[in-house]
């Protein structure tokens, strides 16, 4: 029997495709550092299961599929924080952010449709939509220029009559790239011009570094109606676990076709909506404490990178990932030597090759991703280890 061409051509997650080998090598001894995937260390907020736990309730019982009130609540005056103004029925929770993008893609588009992504872009953006045989387009950035948007009349020239939105992060997984008002304003202006749509996935929300502040699509009033905000607990309150995202816009015939699929799925877990809704209460001093420590370790990767002979990458300013070029060929060979045939006293290094951030054949063959995820001794120890390992690599 043969299965879906559909996801037989999806592809495997660059993130985790390799995690067999870390396990075998793990098993016979060896300790790994984890900079391949964006699973944070810093500790849950203790207010999200005590908010479960003083939950009094005799029946877990489904949910609304629009989701707890009490969390749609706290989301609405979290986005005012920042003057931006949804409605109770302008805001949809979702398992995870990755259930915003994927009904995202559904409602926005037919199979066969495109939606413009600027790469390297986050894996899962391939899943989301070729699953449902939406086709990514990339708008291609690269390493030398920090990563931000080409101009208006390249991204244009990329725009056809399948085209229905544009789907960014911001700030970039796994760029780190945290976009300028202006960029924003481009593909504002753009949106109005070819009549699209703008997919922002702001789940990085928060952390953005050396001062920046990230400008959320939610503030430019005048292309509401084309906005969706893809928000989620997962990063910014170190709640991964959780699964509690949220899609929100101002385009009410968006959001009641959305609440269609959600109704679908019945409803997204009681009991992790009730600790969302606690983590949304945290003030920014909550967030300005994470945000710091990422910085801090964004410090030490970047400082290491730097020293290294022949490594190309520009000092990310958001989320907690950054793309470096390596001085190798085929970055997934090295992580895989990494893995099964180096160690400093029996420890290494796992990190993503970058390939799979890319659409385009060929580009990202000798980059990875690093996500700074642990903390500043373990990264600085990492780094190291990494340091050795390139030299070594290379001196075979
Ligand atoms: C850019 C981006 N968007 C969305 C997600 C999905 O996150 P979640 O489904 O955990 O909210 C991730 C997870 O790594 C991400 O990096």
């Amino acid at each position: 029997m043969k299965l879906s061409n559909r996801v037989l051509g999806m592809q495997e997650s660059p993130v985790r495709k390799l995690v067999p080998i870390a396990t075998k090598v793990k098993k016979a001894g060896k300790k790994v550092y984890h900079l391949n995937i964006g699973q944070p260390d810093i500790e849950t907020p203790k207010i999200f299961m005590e908010a479960i736990n003083n939950f009094d309730t005799n029946v877990i019982k489904y949910s609304f599929s629009q989701g707890e009130p009490i969390l749609i609540e706290a989301i609405q005056k979290y986005f005012m924080r920042d003057n931006i103004d949804f409605e109770d029925d302008e805001i949809i929770i979702t398992n995870g952010g990755s259930e915003s993008l994927i009904f995202a893609a559904i409602s926005l588009c037919d199979p066969g449709d495109e939606i413009l992504v600027p790469e390297p872009f986050y894996t899962n953006y391939n899943g989301f939509t070729s699953a449902v045989n939406v086709k990514i387009k990339p708008i291609t950035t690269n390493a030398a220029n920090g990563f931000h948007l080409p101009d208006k009349e390249t991204i244009l020239n990329l725009v056809t009559e399948k085209t229905k939105a544009i789907l960014f992060s911001n700030p970039g997984n796994p760029t780190g790239t945290i976009y300028t008002k202006d960029e924003l304003r481009m593909l504002a202006d753009i949106a109005v011009e070819k009549d699209i749509f703008l997919i922002s996935d702001e789940v990085y929300r928060g952390f953005a570094f050396d001062g920046l502040k990230l400008i959320s699509m939610g503030t430019f009033k005048d292309v509401a109606s084309r906005v969706a905000i893809i928000e989620s607990v997962s990063k910014r309150y170190s709640a991964c676990g959780a699964r509690i995202g949220s899609i929100s816009s101002k385009n009410k015939d968006l959001m009641k076709n959305v609440l269609k699929l959600a109704q679908a799925r019945l409803c997204v877990p009681t009991l992790e909506q009730v600790g969302a809704a606690a983590l949304y209460t945290l003030d920014d001093n909550y967030v300005e404490g994470v945000r710091k420590e990422y910085e801090k370790r964004r410090d030490i990767v970047f400082k290491t990178l730097s020293e290294i002979e022949d490594v190309v990458c520009e000092k990310p300013t958001g989320a907690f990932y950054v793309v470096a070029k390596l001085p190798v060929v085929d970055a997934e060979k090295f992580v895989i030597w990494l893995l099964e045939e180096f160690d400093v006293d029996g420890q290494t290094v796992m990190l993503s090759p970058a390939e799979g951030f890319y659409a385009t054949e060929g580009l990202g063959k000798d980059e990875v991703r690093i996500a700074y995820v642990l903390n500043s001794e373990d990264m600085k120890h990492a780094m190291d280890i990494l340091k050795l390992g390139l030299q070594k690599y290379n001196s075979l």
